[in-house]
């Protein structure tokens, strides 16, 4: 029960990594808030776990202040945000519009931005974990993705200038990111077909957990890269 009592918010938890993180943090005692787009996915998961599911999505600044609003009001407070929620469209530097290029940046830049904004609201006194689902994408070159891999890199830097920001304010909050390589999803199975050697769900979802759990209370601004090696040689997209 490395979660016990703690309230956590998973963005995007309807699916893919974000459910399996919901799967694991509930069976470590966490409640779970699920939010996302997907309000079907999203509602069966939650039936399924116990747990709380919010339409919610995170490029939208309103969608933000009711989600914490609700979470406040029913859970008392915040101890755990999982920044995760994305999307992903191959398109390479060519063939990418600006609007491609800007949907991308609001998604995974704008929904990171907005949820470390309010997590330190909400956990300035209590302190707290953030956890941002970066990508490997963020330090290599992937040209299939340019957007998905620049917006990816803000994500980054965004989370080491929180962790900075906290631990200058004396805030009791750390913030990391998580880099995975390809990790069998719906998502990366849209960039890549063949699924043999991706990584699974659970393999980042026990590096959140960990993030999560105050195991990790000395660790803050900190990235991780969880690919087995794969970029390391050339085996990772
Ligand atoms: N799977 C991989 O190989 C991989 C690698 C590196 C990083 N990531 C990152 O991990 C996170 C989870 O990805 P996944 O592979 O589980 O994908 P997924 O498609 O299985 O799940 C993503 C979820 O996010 C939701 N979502 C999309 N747009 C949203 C929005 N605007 N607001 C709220 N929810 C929204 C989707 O409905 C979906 O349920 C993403 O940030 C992704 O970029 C994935």
């Amino acid at each position: 029960m490395r979660l016990k009592n703690k309230v956590a918010l998973i963005t995007g938890g309807a699916s893919g990594l974000g459910k399996v993180d919901a799967q694991l943090f509930v069976a470590e005692g966490a409640k779970v808030i699920i939010t996302d787009v997907n309000d079907e996915a999203g509602m069966a998961l939650a039936e399924e776990l116990g747990c709380r599911y919010v339409h919610h999505d995170v490029s939208r600044e309103e969608d933000w202040q009711r989600v914490m609003g609700i979470v406040t009001a029913e859970f008392g407070g915040l101890d755990v945000l999982v920044n995760n929620a994305g999307i992903v469209q191959v398109a390479d530097i060519e063939s990418t519009s600006l609007a491609l290029y800007q949907r991308m940046n609001a998604v995974h830049n704008d929904g990171t931005f907005l949820g470390c904004r309010y997590a330190i609201e909400a956990m300035r006194e209590r302190g707290g974990s953030i956890i941002n689902m970066s990508s490997l994408s963020a330090i290599r070159g992937y040209p299939l993705v340019p957007s998905y891999a620049a917006a990816k890199g803000a994500v980054l830097a965004l989370s080491h200038t929180v962790a900075v920001h906290c631990r200058e304010k004396g805030y009791p909050i750390r913030c990391n990111s998580v880099l995975p390589g390809p990790i069998a999803t719906p998502l990366a199975l849209t960039v890549i077909e063949d699924a043999s050697g991706m990584g699974q769900p659970e393999d980042v979802a026990k590096m959140v957990l960990f993030l999560a759990s105050d195991d990790s209370l000395h660790v803050s601004g900190a990235e991780f890269v969880i690919d087995n090696a794969g970029s390391m040689v050339g085996g990772a997209v």
